[in-house]
């Protein structure tokens, strides 16, 4: 069965989908997105999800053309119109097609774009023996919180990433961690998992939420603070969090083990906790 999609109201195969060329999305980068995780068909966080995307079409000026119980019921129907239980959902909303000119144009129509694959998050080994990062200088924009298509520097950083044979880059800017290429990070001290505050800097992410979330629930000691390059360098930990790679911690970063070089104790608690998280949670919306 070929993936099926959704665009502006019509739901198709993927490949007879089609956008004009003078669509703002592909002329300048001007829309913005989500990616949702799905487990057994319940799409996780949806109601936080939604909200991040509010926000970032507000960031950048584009009216939602949608309500939220209207993306909840598209997203359930991309989702039970794809195979597999567990799926990840790309939503994408652009400005529309107009002619090429940098200020917004009046009353172009605005592009959207849904479609599901298979969800695919890490394997047993990576979560059993950790993955590896490098560090980068985090030459992104300032607007790091807005979810936009526009991911020219985070594909260049993976790249260098995937180019070293590693699996994320780790972002510093000024000497204090942001966050890596597609994903937020979190660092472990003297037992203490820290992780920088939420800003212009970086991308609010769901899945850094949930992580702050089960570490409160569980009394486990955590710190929302700016963490420098040193400390980073120098922590026994590092995790990285999104949506595909939920929680995975960073074993080589820079070519060094950190800590004992295999994922550390806060790490082996944290990832239990948050798969039975998400086992709860999936419960509760069947
Ligand atoms: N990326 N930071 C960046 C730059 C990201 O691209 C992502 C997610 C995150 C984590 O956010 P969340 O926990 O909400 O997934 C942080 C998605 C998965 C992507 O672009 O594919």
């Amino acid at each position: 069965m070929s993936e099926v999609v959704y665009l502006n109201g019509e739901f198709m195969p993927l490949e007879n989908a089609r956008v004009p060329v003078l669509d703002r999305g592909f002329i300048f980068g001007d829309g913005v997105y989500e990616v949702i995780p799905v487990y057994s068909r319940n799409p996780f966080r949806l109601a936080e999800h939604l909200c991040r995307l509010q926000s970032s079409l507000d960031s950048i000026r584009l009216a939602n053309p949608l309500t939220d119980a209207e993306w909840a019921k598209l997203t359930r129907e991309i989702v039970a119109r794809n195979e597999g239980d567990d799926q990840s959902v790309y939503l994408q909303v652009t400005r529309g097609a107009a002619m090429r000119d940098h200020a917004f144009p009046k009353g172009a129509k605005p592009t959207i774009f849904v479609m599901a694959s298979p969800l695919s998050t890490p394997s047993r080994d990576q979560v059993e023996n950790g993955v590896s990062a490098i560090s980068a200088t985090d030459f992104r924009w300032h607007r790091c919180d807005v979810k936009s298509i526009a991911l020219l520097g985070n594909c260049l950083l993976r790249q260098m990433a995937q180019d070293a044979g590693c699996v994320e880059a780790i972002l510093f800017r000024d000497g204090y961690l942001t966050e890596a290429s597609a994903s937020n990070v979190f660092i472990v001290c003297r037992g203490v998992a820290i992780t920088p505050p939420k800003s212009h800097l970086v991308l609010p992410g769901i899945t850094y939420d949930v992580v702050l979330e089960i570490l409160a629930a569980n009394t486990m000691p955590h710190e929302i603070r700016e963490v420098s390059e040193q400390d980073a360098r120098a922590a026994e930990e590092i995790w990285i969090t999104s949506s595909t790679k939920e929680v995975l911690a960073v074993t080589t970063f820079d070519g060094k083990p950190v800590g004992g070089g295999k994922p550390g104790t806060v790490f082996r608690r944290i990832h239990p906790l948050y798969q039975e998280f998400k086992r709860k949670v999936m419960r509760q919306a069947a």
